[in-house]
């Protein structure tokens, strides 16, 4: 076998081994294959093809080429905050929910983060660390395992979260958050629910922040380690408190 090489990430423990990525499977992983399948069938290109389960019990896909930045523990680099990247993810995140649609879930289907809305599976965890780039310009996203139903409103609300970004002040070339905002918004085709994004956004770092605490008494290890890192979530709880505290001006231009 080749040699395996650590991806960075917190979650997985994903390792490139020759021209594929094993990553730790869970309950989900059978779901998260047959959406990823559809998505291989319906020529979305944007998305890691499966290549199945190793001997290890270990997922294995394809490796995409090109440029995975996880932000830590060194910074992003400054393209990923290009506003051609945000309205790139942003259409990105519209052409797979557009090409999700018509995907038959197995039955039962087991989600990592299951809910009762249907309207699409949601990616749930829409960030540039989770995705890939080429020459600085995003390619694919990657990490399909929190993916469940949802609204296309609550991928969004994420995207914004992550993309724009709004979680703190400490990438110093993004000035203008609520003009990102709304480029992310209009570039996705976000119709009048637009207004109530932030407010989805809150609701779904709450939830987040639940969903975290159940993996964390399930023994996930990934959650697990993070919680030890982040004792009660403190990170998703600032990014919470920041966003109520600038609500209205995120909102601004919505
Ligand atoms: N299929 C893939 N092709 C290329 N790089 C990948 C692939 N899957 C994961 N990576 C790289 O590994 C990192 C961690 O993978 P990810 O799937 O996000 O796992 P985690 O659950 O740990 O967040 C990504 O940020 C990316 O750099
Ligand atoms: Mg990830």
């Amino acid at each position: 076998m080749s040699e395996e090489v650590a991806l960075g990430g917190n979650l997985s423990d994903a390792l490139r081994v020759g021209n594929t990525v094993r990553r730790r499977a869970g309950p989900w992983t059978p779901a998260v294959h047959a959406l990823l399948r559809h998505l291989e069938a319906v020529g979305f290109e944007g998305s890691p093809r499966v290549i199945g389960i190793d001997e290890h019990g270990r997922e294995v896909l394809a490796y995409i080429g090109g440029d995975g930045p996880t932000g830590w523990p060194d910074p992003m680099p400054q393209y990923v905050w290009r506003d051609s990247n945000l309205i790139a993810a942003a259409r990105l995140l519209r052409r797979y929910h557009d090409s999700q649609a018509g995907f038959t879930p197995p039955a039962p289907a087991t989600w990592r983060w299951p809910s009762n809305s249907g309207e699409v599976i949601c990616h749930n965890d829409v960030a540039p660390f989770n995705a890939v780039f080429r020459d600085g310009e995003l390619f694919a996203m990657l990490d399909f395992d929190n993916a469940g139903p949802g609204r296309r409103l609550w991928d969004v609300a994420m995207g914004i979260w992550r993309w724009v970004p709004v979680y703190n002040d400490s990438d110093p070339t993004v000035r203008d958050r609520a003009a990102r905002v709304r480029l992310l918004c209009d570039a996705y085709g976000l119709g009048p629910e637009r207004k109530e994004v932030i407010d989805a956004l809150l609701d779904r770092q709450k939830a987040g922040r639940e969903f975290a605490r159940d993996q964390v008494a399930r023994g996930d290890p990934g959650f697990a380690k993070i919680w030890s890192w982040f004792p009660n979530d403190s990170y998703l709880l600032e990014a919470i408190a920041y966003i109520e505290a600038h609500r209205d001006e995120l909102s601004r231009d919505l």
